[in-house]
C-alpha cells in the first residue's frame, strides 16, 4: 500500500483518479485542492469517509503549506494534476494561469525535492513525481499527422503555453536535481463531473434547458477525446511502470469534429429526452475563438507498446454514459452551475446560463 498526494484531486480529471484509487486499489490518497471554481468536493462524496483518504484544502503557490502537508502526510508519490485548465478563460484572463500551473508547479517541485531529498535510500528510489499535462503543448495539426513524444512544442494559448512551461520545469528538476519524474500529455478528457465550461457537459446542459448549443466558428475543429476512467487508468499505469524522465501521450484515438460531437449529443439526448426533440435545431453558431487550434490527435502507441494500455471505452459507449450521467445527477449540476458559474456564462456567452 502507498501513499499518493494527488493535486488538483478536486477537479474533473483529479477527482476520477482518487475515486480509481479509493474503490480499485489498496493505496491512500491526499488530495491537496485549492477549491477554485473548478473544484468540488461533491464530486468525491462516494470515497471521501473512507480512512485511506484525506483532504487538504492547499493552494500550491503556497510554500509553506506545501511543505507542512509532505512533511505531516510522508507521501510515496505526488500526481499533479491541479491547474487553471480552460482555454477560454486564460484568453479572457491568463495571470492565474502563470501563477498557478508555473509559479505553483515550480513550488510544488521545489517542496518535493526537499522532500525526496531527507527520504531513506529505499523510499527515495521508489519516489515519483507524475507531471500530467496536455497535448495542447504540440500545437495545432493540419489535416494529416499525430503528435508523438518526440513533436516539437509549439504553444498557441496562454494556457497550453503556461503548461509547457510547467513540462519544460519537470523536465529539468529531472534532469538537474536527479528529482524521479514522470510525464504524461493527454487528449481531450470527457465523462462525468466534468465542469460545465467545457464543450461536452455545456451542450449537454444547455440541450437540456432548450438553450443555444454554440459552436465557435464552423465546428470543423477537431479534437481527439478520451473517456476520463480510460485516461485515469492510464496515469495509474505510468505512475506505476512509466520509465523515469520519460514522457507518455495518452489519447482515445476518437477524432471528430466539434460539430459531430454536438450532433451526436443531441441524437442521444432525442433518444433519451424526447420532449425537447430535436435539440440539434439549438446549435447556434457563434464568434471563433482567437487562435483557436485547428486539430489535435494523439498518437498513443508508445503507452500501448511499453506499458499495454489501449482505452476500453470508444466514443458513442462514452458519450452516451456521459449524457446518461448529466440527466441523472441533477444534484451535482445544480451545485456546480449556481454561483460563479452564471457570471462566466454571461461574460462568454452574453446569455443566462443552463440550469438543469
Ligand atoms: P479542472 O479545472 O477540472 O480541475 C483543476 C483542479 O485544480 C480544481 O479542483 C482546482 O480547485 C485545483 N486547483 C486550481 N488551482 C489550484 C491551486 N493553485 N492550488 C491547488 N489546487 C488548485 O481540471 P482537469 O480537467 O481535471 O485537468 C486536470 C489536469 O489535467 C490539469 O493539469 C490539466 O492541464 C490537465 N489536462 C486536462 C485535460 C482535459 O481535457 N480536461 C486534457 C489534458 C490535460
Ligand atoms: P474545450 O472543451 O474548451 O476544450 P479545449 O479548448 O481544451 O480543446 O473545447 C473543445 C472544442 O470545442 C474546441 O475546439 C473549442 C470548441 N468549443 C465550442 O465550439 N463551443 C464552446 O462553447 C466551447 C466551450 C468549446
Amino acid at each position: 500500500m502507498k501513499k499518493i498526494l494527488v493535486t488538483g484531486g478536486a477537479g474533473f480529471i483529479g477527482s476520477a483518479v482518487v475515486r480509481q484509487f479509493i474503490n480499485d486499489t489498496d493505496h491512500s490518497v491526499v488530495n491537496v485542492d485549492k477549491l477554485t471554481y473548478a473544484g468540488n468536493l461533491q464530486s468525491l462524496v462516494s470515497v471521501s469517509d473512507d480512512p485511506r483518504y484525506r483532504f487538504e484544502q492547499v493552494d500550491i503557490c503556497d510554500a509553506a503549506e506545501v511543505a507542512r502537508v509532505f512533511r505531516e502526510h510522508q507521501p510515496d508519490a505526488v500526481m499533479h494534476l491541479a491547474a487553471e485548465s480552460h482555454v477560454d478563460r486564460s484568453i479572457s484572463g491568463p495571470a492565474d494561469f502563470i501563477t498557478t500551473n508555473i509559479f505553483g508547479t515550480y513550488t510544488l517541485l521545489e517542496a518535493s525535492r526537499a522532500y525526496w531529498s531527507g527520504l531513506d535510500a529505499a523510499r527515495k528510489a521508489a519516489f515519483r513525481f507524475h507531471h500530467i499535462s496536455t497535448d495542447e503543448v504540440y500545437g495545432s495539426l493540419g489535416d494529416s499527422g499525430f503528435f508523438t513524444e518526440e513533436t516539437a512544442y509549439e504553444p498557441n494559448s496562454p494556457y497550453s503555453a503556461s503548461k509547457a512551461s510547467s513540462d519544460h520545469l519537470v523536465r529539468a528538476w529531472h534532469h538537474t536535481y536527479g528529482l524521479p519524474v514522470v510525464t504524461t500529455n493527454c487528449s481531450n478528457n470527457y465523462g462525468p463531473y466534468h465542469f460545465p465550461e467545457k464543450l461536452i457537459p455545456l451542450v449537454i446542459l444547455n440541450a437540456v434547458s432548450g438553450k443555444p448549443l454554440p459552436i465557435y466558428g464552423k465546428g470543423d475543429n477537431i479534437r481527439d477525446w478520451l473517456y476520463v476512467d480510460d485516461h485515469a487508468r492510464a496515469l495509474r499505469l505510468v505512475l506505476e511502470r512509466g520509465q523515469l524522465g520519460e514522457t507518455y501521450n495518452i489519447g482515445g484515438w476518437n477524432e471528430k469534429t466539434n460539430l459531430e460531437v454536438v450532433q451526436s449529443i443531441c441524437a442521444i439526448l432525442d433518444e433519451l429526452h424526447p420532449q425537447s426533440a430535436p435539440h440539434n435545431k439549438l446549435i447556434t453558431y457563434v464568434a471563433d475563438r482567437p487562435g483557436h487550434d485547428k486539430r489535435y490527435a494523439i498518437d498513443a502507441n508508445k503507452i500501448a507498446r511499453d506499458l499495454g494500455w489501449k482505452p476500453q471505452e470508444n466514443f458513442e459507449s462514452g458519450l452516451r454514459k456521459t449524457v446518461e450521467w448529466y440527466l441523472q445527477n441533477t444534484e451535482w449540476v445544480r451545485g456546480v452551475t449556481s454561483g460563479e458559474y452564471q457570471n462566466w456564462v454571461q461574460k462568454q456567452y452574453g446569455v443566462p446560463s443552463a440550469e438543469c
